[in-house]
């Protein structure tokens, strides 16, 4: 598989408005989208980093993955996201090198785009998500 760019970084935040705030002051840059992702129990804003973004991530609740995170270890770097052409085929070369996956297929993502995520263990303590756009 052909990992085609980094996607974006997934970063957990308690307050989403407050961390959009730093994080538009401090880079100079306007986030250019946000949107509420159910399916990941989540709301989000992207800030663009090239053709990469910085995904501010709020949970909608804390019995939520990201809700979860937070309560655990507080703020930080929650994933990353790998940008791929083609998903299916990406999880079927995981699952056959032995990768535990959390997602067995693709689901929605922000943007309109199919994610899958895979589990931190293989990858050295890092959740990585595969978006194909
Ligand atoms: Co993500």
């Amino acid at each position: 598989m052909a990992l085609t760019d980094v996607d974006h970084i997934g970063i957990a935040v308690t307050d989403l408005e407050a961390a959009v705030e730093h994080y538009r002051r401090a880079f100079g840059v306007e986030p250019v989208h946000r949107e509420t992702v159910e399916d990941q129990g989540v709301e989000e804003v992207l800030f663009p980093v090239g053709s990469s973004y910085i995904q501010l991530l709020a949970p909608l609740g804390p019995d939520t993955p990201v809700g979860r995170f937070l309560a655990k270890g507080g703020e930080g770097i929650h994933h990353v996201g790998y940008r791929v052409d083609d998903l299916e085929a990406a999880l079927d070369r995981l699952r056959a090198e032995g990768v535990p996956l959390v997602d067995e297929t693709g689901r929605p993502g922000s943007r309109g785009t199919t994610v899958a995520f895979v589990h931190p263990k293989v990858f050295r303590g890092v959740l990585v998500e595969l978006v194909q756009e």
